[in-house]
């Protein structure tokens, strides 16, 4: 199978046999830009091509009209029948490692996977659990597709939380794994960029889901976070900010010291890089 997008509830891009064997030939013929276009299908529905998407219920996902695949820690059956299902915890080394097997190829890699605990930081096991999900999941997914975005050019898309920029202490153990997972992405960013995958984060404010079924305040819908994710993607915005409050510090982030000083220390190491080769 081969994927357009993967979801543990994250989301890989998954393509079939017989587009992996095109995806080799134009690989042969350096049909490259073309390639990049096959992604397109995640552009947005403002631009004519909402037909081109599927919405994947939980965390949301979009797909183009190639396969997409679905991951989720139990079996579950997907309205559209274009979204192929898996069975993911990414805290499971083995079904990561059962999960790739089944992929062939793969455009986009969204980790969506999360968990939200409330607890005042007294608890170990409440940071352990965070971590282990938010962070190490992401990180571990990422790496077993690696091979495959690398073949496609493709992208990682994590959906971190504004929290990684400023934590609410009501879930703060949620706050690090996620402040911890927006500086991976940063650091994948950097790393990758010579192998052409692209890796965005997603600084996602309140949004209508279970994780945020208790908090009385105004919440994004889910489909519009999913569809401003993938207008952010196909925008090429390394950080993305898809809802109503997260845009409210979108622009100040972008012009930020901290934003200026990653760009400087990615290209230090592209520098360092390019001497060592
Ligand atoms: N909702 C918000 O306001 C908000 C804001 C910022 C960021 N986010 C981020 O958005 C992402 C999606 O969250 P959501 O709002 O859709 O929350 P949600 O409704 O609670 O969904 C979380 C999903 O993560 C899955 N999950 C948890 N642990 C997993 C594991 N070990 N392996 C695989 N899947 C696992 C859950 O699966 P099960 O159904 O099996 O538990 C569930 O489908 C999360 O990364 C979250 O941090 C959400």
């Amino acid at each position: 199978m081969t994927a357009r997008w993967i979801s543990p509830p994250v989301r890989i891009s998954v393509v079939a046999k017989g587009d992996a064997d095109r995806r080799e030939r134009d690989d042969r013929q350096g049909v490259r830009d073309e390639r990049r276009d096959s992604r397109k299908p995640i552009d947005s529905g403002d631009r004519g091509q909402s037909r081109d998407r599927t919405g994947a219920g939980r965390g949301g996902v979009a797909a183009g009209s190639r396969p997409g695949v679905r991951g989720a820690r139990r079996p579950f059956i997907h309205r559209d029948g274009r979204v192929i299902p898996l069975v993911l915890d990414v805290t499971d080394a083995a079904q990561i490692a059962a999960a790739v097997e089944r992929v062939e190829a793969l455009d986009i890699l969204v980790n969506n996977a999360g968990v939200a605990l409330y607890d005042d930081l007294t608890d170990r096991a409440a940071l352990e659990q965070s971590l282990a999900v938010n962070l190490f999941g992401p990180w571990a997914v990422s790496q077993a597709f690696l091979p495959l975005l690398t073949r496609s050019r493709g992208a990682i898309v994590n959906n971190v939380s504004l929290m990684a920029l400023a934590p609410l202490a009501l879930t703060p153990s949620y706050a690090i794994s996620k402040a911890a997972a927006f500086n991976l992405s940063q650091s994948l960013r950097a790393l990758l960029a010579a192998r052409g995958v692209g890796v965005h984060a997603v600084l996602t404010g309140p949004t209508d889901t279970d994780m945020t079924r208790g908090f009385d305040i105004p919440k994004a819908s889910a489909e519009s976070v999913a569809r401003a994710i993938f207008d952010g993607v196909a925008g090429g915005e390394e950080d993305i900010f898809p809802d109503p409050m997260s845009r409210t510090v979108a622009q100040s982030w972008r012009a930020s010291a901290a934003k200026a000083l990653e760009r400087e220390n990615a290209a230090f190491l592209a520098m360092v890089s390019a001497e060592a080769a």
